[in-house]
């Protein structure tokens, strides 16, 4: 049996032991995820925000290397399912920056907008469809899912089946 990801608001929570099980679970986000959708990626320094997007963007067809924007803010791709935009806020100095980059445009589109850093942006950046903190657990990282919407409840990655127990 697999249990329901969930209700916006909720928070789940996955233990990532290695960084391929952080691309694991950006590539199953990315399975699950539809147009438009917001994902905000926070958490300290090196706690693995652009190994998701890496696995996220390697699962839906792009080959290459994927670098944190960090100068540049936004770096577009073009993938199976449609525009991706991945977005580091990191060096933001003041929202205002948004603004001149013309973020609305790529929030209010089809494309699916990833946010590393999006706590940086402030309220300008409004609400997402779905919120992950990243923080270190052991050698690992824990990674908290928290939706914000329906679609965003959908993206969240599948639980474990339920080991039943044996009598
Ligand atoms: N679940 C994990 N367990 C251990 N190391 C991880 C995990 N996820 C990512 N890493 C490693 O952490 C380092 C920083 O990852 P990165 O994605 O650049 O972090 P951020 O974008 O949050 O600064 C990389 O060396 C990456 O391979
Ligand atoms: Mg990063």
């Amino acid at each position: 049996m697999v249990e329901a990801p969930g209700k916006p608001g909720a928070l789940i929570r996955f233990i990532a032991a290695d960084a391929a099980a952080t691309e694991l679970l950006g590539a199953q986000v990315a399975a699950r995820s539809t147009p438009g959708l917001r994902i905000f990626l926070d958490g300290e320094l090196g706690t693995g925000k652009t190994t998701f997007v890496r696995g996220f963007l390697a699962s839906v067809g792009h080959e290459g290397a994927v670098r944190s924007p960090t100068y540049t803010l936004v770096e577009p791709y073009r993938t199976r399912i449609g525009p991706v935009f991945h977005f580091d806020l990191y060096r933001l100095v003041h929202p205002r920056e948004l603004e001149a980059l013309g973020y609305r445009d790529y929030f209010d589109g089809s494309g699916i907008c990833l946010v590393e850093w999006a706590r940086r942006g402030g309220p300008l950046l409004g609400t997402p469809d779905l919120h992950v903190l990243f923080s270190p657990q052991d050698s690992g990282r824990l990674l908290t899912f928290e939706a914000q919407s329906d679609t965003g409840v959908a993206a969240i990655p599948p639980l474990l089946p339920r080991v039943p127990a044996v009598s």
